[in-house]
């Protein structure tokens, strides 16, 4: 049954697709901006106006959609850039929905704080017992202004990523209360505190100031504690979930496949790729054929959907072979 590519093809399990696949989009301030990220080969800082030919790009390979994330002008402790009305994603937003590749993407818009405040972390923060803490429930109120003013400029759909408690019941009542009540909610449900996170800290610019994310991402050994923060999150009114990282937490994905029957997507997250661009660089490893490997796994392990950096190159040569 493997010795020719079309009997292989007919007993193929896993399909991958362009359509599966969301591409993440760094938005930052300017014009004709195409700022590179050092640590991520071939990703970069968009200004509006290239964001908008990126998502053309995009839309033109058949890619299923982009998530998009902001650089603001300026950062404050009420992460104001991430709910004014005319944000920097919000500008993006718009702009993209007016473009030709309105019709052919899903525009999610992903909330959280922390590329917004001007101590990094994802949500507010206060003076606790033992030092700093971040406050979660004042978090929630300015978490789900941002879900609001992102789908009133167009985001298909929410994505929240902060991890606060709650939140997605927050984000669904001012939702519905704005108007927004078609806007499903893209739930991380199950995101770790990881050290793949790294190189995306230098795109977004959100590294924390001090402390880390431990007090409110999750513990990296605990896979029964992920599949109770999916079963709150859904609870309180997600649509769908985002399992991440993907490659260290296969067994995660698979877990939540079989346990949860909502849509459920994967991160590639930034250290994955970079570990595998620095592989690419060095000749180590065979750049199409690791790319699609390590794609084809995560969707093996039962993710609908893929965000990934490599969107646009593996689509391209997905085209290439069908
Ligand atoms: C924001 C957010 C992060 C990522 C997605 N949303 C960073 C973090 O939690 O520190 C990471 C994505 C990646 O590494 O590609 N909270």
């Amino acid at each position: 049954m493997r010795r020719t590519e079309s009997l292989r093809a007919l007993v193929r399990e896993t399909t991958l697709e362009p359509g599966d696949l969301i591409l993440p989009l760094f938005i930052c301030p300017g014009e004709g901006v195409r700022k590179p990220i050092g640590s991520m080969p071939g990703v970069f800082n968009l200004s509006v106006d290239e964001a908008v030919r990126e998502a053309e790009a995009a839309a033109g390979l058949g890619i299923g959609g982009l998530l998009l994330f902001g650089l603001p002008e300026t950062k404050d402790e009420q992460a104001t850039g991430a709910w004014a009305d005319d944000g920097i994603v919000q500008q993006a937003l718009r702009a993209m929905k007016k473009s030709s590749a309105a019709k052919k993407l899903v525009f999610m818009a992903d909330v959280c704080l922390c590329e917004y405040t001007s101590h990094g972390h994802c949500g507010t923060i206060r003076e606790g017992r033992e030092g700093w803490e971040v406050d979660n429930d004042p978090s929630l109120e300015l978490l789900a202004k941002t879900a609001s003013s992102l789908a009133r400029a167009g985001a298909d759909v929410v994505a929240p990523s902060d991890m606060m408690d709650g939140r997605v019941a927050a984000i669904r009542r001012v939702l519905d209360k704005d108007g927004c009540a078609n806007t499903p909610i893209l739930s991380y449900a199950s995101k770790f505190a990881s050290s793949f996170y790294g190189p995306f800290r230098e795109a977004a610019d959100s590294a924390p100031q001090f402390g880390d994310r431990r007090s409110y991402q999750m513990d990296g050994a605990n896979a029964r504690e992920a599949m109770r923060e999916i079963e709150l999150d859904l609870g309180e009114g997600a649509d769908m979930i985002l399992m991440k990282p993907a490659m260290p937490y296969l067994d995660i994905v698979r877990a939540a496949r079989e346990r949860f029957d909502v849509p459920m997507g994967a991160y590639q997250v930034s250290g994955e790729y970079s570990m595998l661009q620095a592989a690419f660089e060095r000749g180590w490893l065979d750049r199409d054929r690791a790319m699609l490997e390590s794609l084809v796994g995560i969707r093996r392990a039962g993710a609908d959907f893929i965000v990934t950096y490599f969107a646009l190159e593996a689509a391209r040569k997905l085209m290439q072979r069908s």
